[in-house]
């Protein structure tokens, strides 16, 4: 049993009725998340990148629910420094956790904090969790190695940007989809920013026509996924 709740942008949560896995909790700051990080219950956090529009209010949900925070190396270093439990990582890595597997892959992107440092390189996170398999792609432009993604798991949800500007859009995300070959394909990391607005429905509408299941959730939405 998989539930997955869609808090706007890139944050979603995985819960299999044990664990809650929150993936990149930009709460506060972000104009579309309908809660507030105190709501948020998670044991785990994965973060993608070091970007705040990505890690967000990953230390205040740390501390306050003693999460661990699944992060490349870099970022996880970070986070450790910073005062909260941390799991090393790197991509093309996977590591059993108790809700089950994380694999980090590529991601064509930055990976900086606030104060502009370095924090390693971006990610993208396969999680299998609840009997499924999401591909959560990070923030990424397009890229090949995709296909190996789709060649090699059995891919039950993609979570893919289409805000363009600084991530695939529209085009290059069902392009992205076609590689993957998902049950179920997500839009997320649009409309947070005006620099960011996409049409979510468009990129549905252009998924189901090319034979794909798409699903816009709305800012909160939980669904079960099948
Ligand atoms: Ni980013
Ligand atoms: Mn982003």
């Amino acid at each position: 049993m998989l539930k997955l709740r869609y808090l706007s942008h890139s944050a979603v949560i995985l819960d299999d009725g044990t664990n809650q896995v929150i993936i990149d909790p930009f709460i506060t700051g972000n104009p579309t998340c309908p809660i507030k990080w105190q709501d948020v219950e998670a044991n785990y956090i994965i973060l993608t990148h070091a970007h705040g529009d990505h890690f967000g209010d990953t230390m205040q949900i740390a501390q306050k629910n003693d999460a661990l925070v699944i992060a490349v190396n870099e970022l996880a270093n970070y986070v450790a420094r910073n005062g909260a439990k941390a799991h090393n990582m790197h991509i093309g890595g996977s590591f059993n956790f108790p809700f089950g597997k994380v694999k980090f892959t590529v991601a064509h992107h930055g990976s900086s904090n606030n104060e502009n440092e370095y924090m390693g390189e971006p990610a993208g996170v396969i999680v299998t969790i609840g009997g499924k398999k999401v591909y959560h792609a990070g923030d990424t432009g397009l890229f090949m190695d995709m296909k190996l993604i789709g060649e090699t798991d059995e891919i039950d949800v993609f979570l893919a940007p289409i805000g363009d500007n600084f991530t695939m859009g529209i085009d290059d995300a069902i392009k992205a989809a076609e590689f993957v070959k998902p049950k179920l394909v997500i839009p997320i990391h649009y409309n947070t920013f005006p620099v960011i607005n996409a049409n979510p429905h468009e990129f549905a509408q252009k998924a189901t026509a090319r034979g794909f299941n798409a699903k816009v959730l709305e800012y909160g939405e939980t669904i079960e996924i099948e």
